[in-house]
């Protein structure tokens, strides 16, 4: 599986997503379309990057019956990206449905991944608030092992829970990790980060990387930089 480095495009206008884009006269980075953006521009938005021959991973964490997430996946297959995502915690069903929902007639589909449990999440408030009596490791496992049998092709999670991931459902399941940070850089209000070196060495497959590489003076440097350093 090839390591890449995915943007977090987390604008809210088309204007800023291109005024972005445009520094990248060399390359052309696979990039992260989130609620932000797509919610201010529609599916326009993806058909435009897509366009202008970026690869996209569409982050809109779908959640809901199985056969509301199968029609909607079913729309969004239409829109030819080459990822999206939904929450593990639709349970099974949801996620086999939402696999059948994004197949083309030729048997051809965009990746699949689950979120399993928010890194916003902390232990102490999964046991209390939504009542998951167990630990928040085990939880995730269970949660992949979950999208696993439900034919996904792996997961989002933290750099740092990519090791366990790898550990209990294969190394050919996907680890799709954001709260990556240079080892000289801001940390901002993410809890869990690491580096992109790291999460190479953890086994990431992908890192999606917002604002060290968006609120940079030189996105374009910080977006090799994260190349060189994770990918080599
Ligand atoms: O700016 P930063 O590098 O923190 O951006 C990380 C991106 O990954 C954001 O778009 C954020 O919404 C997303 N993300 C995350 N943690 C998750 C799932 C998604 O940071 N568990």
């Amino acid at each position: 599986m090839g390591k890449d480095v995915i943007i977090a495009c987390d604008f809210d206008s088309a204007e800023k997503t291109f005024a972005f884009l445009d520094r990248f006269t060399e390359e052309k980075p696979f990039v992260k379309i989130g609620m932000e953006l797509y919610y201010a521009e529609g599916p326009s938005i993806v058909r435009e990057i897509k366009k202008r021959g970026h690869r996209i991973f569409l982050d809109l964490k779908l959640h809901d019956i199985p056969n509301t997430v199968k029609k909607s996946m079913a729309v969004l297959r239409s829109l030819d990206v080459d990822m999206t995502n939904l929450h593990a915690a639709g349970t099974i069903d949801m996620m086999k449905a939402a696999l059948e929902g994004l197949t083309r007639e030729d048997g051809t589909r965009p990746l699949l991944i689950a979120v399993t449990q928010l890194t916003s999440t902390s232990e102490e408030r999964m046991q209390n608030e939504l009542l998951i009596n167990a630990s928040i490791n085990d939880t995730i496992v269970k949660y992949a092992q979950n999208a696993k049998v439900a034919g996904l092709d792996g997961v989002v999670c933290s750099p740092l829970e990519a090791g366990m991931v790898k550990a209990a459902c294969g190394s050919d399941f996907m680890t799709v990790t954001p709260g990556v940070r240079f080892a000289d850089g801001e940390v901002g209000d993410q809890v869990r980060v690491t580096t992109p070196e790291k999460a190479k060495a953890i086994g990431s497959d992908y890192i999606v990387v917002g604002r060290p590489i968006t609120q940079a003076d030189n996105p374009v440097e910080a977006y090799r930089r994260c190349i060189r350093e994770f990918v080599g």
